[in-house]
């Protein structure tokens, strides 16, 4: 099965529902001006914007994604969002265990768990971010780090859900405005171990499981990233909050996967 490259964004606490509209008509009218690369795009907007956003793009042009969801379908869970809400909004993927969420909101792994579980019994698309954090480098056991999420995200969960699955490595220690990016090597062999983790719990279709690169990820460094073997996509955070900015860095690291396609067969 040929590989589309992938490209995202999530756009954390930032933009207001006006701004994002703003931001998504753009987007589509660039990702419509690179017609001739084959990529797919997506946004991840607050939970306050999904609405106007689900009614202002075509999902078949951008698709959709929320930062998280509650496991349940619905119950005593204040503050809470559902799966059965977030269907009826028609978009179509949902984030779990993004760094912020296990860091700062203190999301379990059983948490994450549950939450990827009901995702992926709803359809949606389920994209697992996994990092390890600055300490857990320093001691050498990134790789551990990585499998464990890994293995307690998909714990119980069947091969046939391999369609709905994508990942994201994005290292902690890399993330946000104090982020330092990962060197491309570094992070190409973590890829590497997220992916034989994955085929050890899938089997060989997990091959065609996504795993993008997220953290600090900007112009600069776009195209040494994807010219890495194991890389098939990136998770953009600021460099990607400018509709034109974010559409130069996709043009240019999809041309650089042209190279590197052509390198591969
Ligand atoms: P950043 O964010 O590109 O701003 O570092 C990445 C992310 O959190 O997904």
């Amino acid at each position: 099965m040929a590989k589309k490259l992938l490209f995202g964004t999530n756009l954390k606490m930032y933009k207001t529902v006006e701004e994002t509209v703003q931001y998504l008509k753009k987007l589509e009218l660039v990702k419509r001006s690179l017609n001739d690369f084959a990529f797919e795009l997506f946004v991840i907007p607050s939970y306050t914007a999904l609405y106007s956003a689900s009614r202002c793009i075509d999902q078949n042009v951008i698709s959709l994604g929320a930062q998280n969801m509650c496991w349940a379908d619905e119950g005593q869970f204040t503050g809470e969002i559902s799966p059965v809400m977030l269907k009826e909004l028609g978009i179509s993927i949902v984030m779990s265990g993004h760094s912020e969420r296990r860091h700062i909101l203190h999301d379990t792994e059983d948490e994450i768990h549950k939450k990827v579980k009901a995702a992926l019994n709803h359809g949606f698309t389920s994209l697992l971010c996994v990092g390890e954090t600055a300490g857990e480098k320093e001691c050498r056991i990134a790789k551990e780090a990585l499998r464990r999420q890994i293995k307690t995200a998909y714990y119980d969960i069947g091969w046939e859900f391999i369609p709905q699955i994508r990942v994201a490595y994005e290292p902690v220690w890399s993330i946000g405005v104090n982020g330092i990016p990962a060197g491309e090597a570094y992070a190409n062999e973590m890829h590497y171990e997220i992916k034989s983790c994955l085929t050890e719990l899938f089997g060989n279709e997990a091959e065609n499981i996504p795993v993008m690169y997220g953290g600090s990820v900007n112009i600069e460094n776009c195209e040494k990233l994807i010219l890495q073997q194991y890389i098939d996509g990136l998770f953009v955070g600021r460099s990607a909050w400018d509709a034109k900015k974010f559409g130069k860095l996709i043009q240019k690291a999809t041309n650089f996967y042209r190279i590197r396609e052509k390198k591969e067969k």
